[in-house]
């Protein structure tokens, strides 16, 4: 790096003097085009379920979606992604709900894409944990998740979203080798235009506990996800996630959770011409909002968090604050 001079004839304050110089010389620019906007659903209608542990966040019943995806487009979101509430009526072993065609996911891709085509981008996550009734997102035998038969389940899932009208399909599950096995069904079945966003680098995290709250899956979830999710201590493991991912044929890739993950996303970004995306989730969210909500930080804390992701590499982020924020980035 060259470093032009030295105090007092270079003064880096310079180019700090007023806004417009600030804005001048900006590195990173975060735009509405890069947030996607998590939603919840919940059975019923004309529903808006708060959500204990996430204040300000809702669950929405199917007729009530077009209200938030209103506000989205016109704040020019590009994506939303769906996350159901299941009855625990519906849940057990196998998470066969997911492969129902009239869950609750289902219903709403329908819905969305019926009404606003390609206005908007839908994702969905394929995993079993909003259907399994001991909450694990993958197939549970005798203690053990067990990764072939989940990934039979999740090719199901996989293909039964692409049909309803899902745009980008989301493995969070982590089980290995089933990025490949599910690009090769959606080939095989004329859907090679739908988009595979792999949560590659997805961490063993105490911030997703909001998260399980929010679909019901928290008072079940037996034990932890340590045998499928990543450890937090390593950082080459999510590199070697991500290059077998990208081999199997992923379109982008997820770095999740966000604000303690920021040099895996700059490790990401430097090490593969992919788009990295960023997921800033529900615990993050609760700390902020509740830390905003009793005054011990200002709102512009949020945007310093978001800006830091791009700062980082990040592509778009998937946060609880997309709306919130994209509205203020106008
Ligand atoms: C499910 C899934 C989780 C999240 C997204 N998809 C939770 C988990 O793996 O236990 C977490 C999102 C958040 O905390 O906001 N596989």
């Amino acid at each position: 790096m060259i470093i032009t001079g030295k105090y007092p004839n270079l003064r880096l304050r310079r180019n700090r003097k007023t806004d417009w110089s600030r804005r001048l010389v900006q590195e990173s620019n975060l735009s509405a085009n890069d947030l996607i906007l998590p939603i919840f659903i919940v059975d019923g209608k004309n529903k808006k379920e708060s959500i204990k542990s996430m204040p300000g966040i809702f669950r929405y019943s199917v007729d009530k979606i077009p209200v938030i995806i209103d506000t989205a487009i016109k704040h020019k979101i590009p994506m939303v992604a769906l996350f159901p509430y299941t009855n625990s009526k519906l849940k057990n072993n196998l998470g066969q709900e997911s492969l129902n065609e009239n869950n609750l996911v289902c219903k709403a891709i329908r819905s969305i894409k019926k009404k606003y085509k390609n206005k908007i981008g839908i994702m969905c996550d394929v995993a079993l944990d909003p259907y399994t009734s001991h909450g694990h997102d993958g197939i549970l035998n005798e203690g053990k998740i067990l990764n072939d038969e989940t990934i039979e389940i999740l090719i199901q899932q996989s293909l039964l979203q692409a049909e309803m009208g899902c745009d980008i399909i989301a493995p969070s599950d982590m089980m290995d080798g089933r990025v490949g096995k599910i690009r090769k069904a959606l080939d095989k079945n004329k859907f090679q235009d739908v988009q595979i966003l792999s949560y590659a680098a997805k961490y063993a995290s105490s911030f997703y506990g909001p998260f399980r709250d929010a679909v019901g899956s928290k008072k079940s979830l037996k034990g932890d996800k340590k045998t499928y999710q990543m450890d937090y201590n390593n950082s080459l493991e999510a590199l070697r996630e991500i290059s077998l991912d990208i081999k199997e044929g992923a379109d982008m890739v997820m770095v999740k959770p966000g604000m303690p993950y920021l040099d895996i996303i700059k490790l990401v970004k430097e090490n593969f011409k992919i788009p990295v995306f960023a997921y800033q989730v529900s615990g993050e969210y609760s700390l902020i909002k509740n830390a905003i909500d009793k005054k011990i930080i200002s709102e512009n804390s949020i945007l310093e968090t978001l800006v830091g992701f791009k700062r980082a590499g990040a592509s778009a982020i998937v946060t609880y604050f997309a709306d919130k924020i994209a509205k203020s980035l106008k």
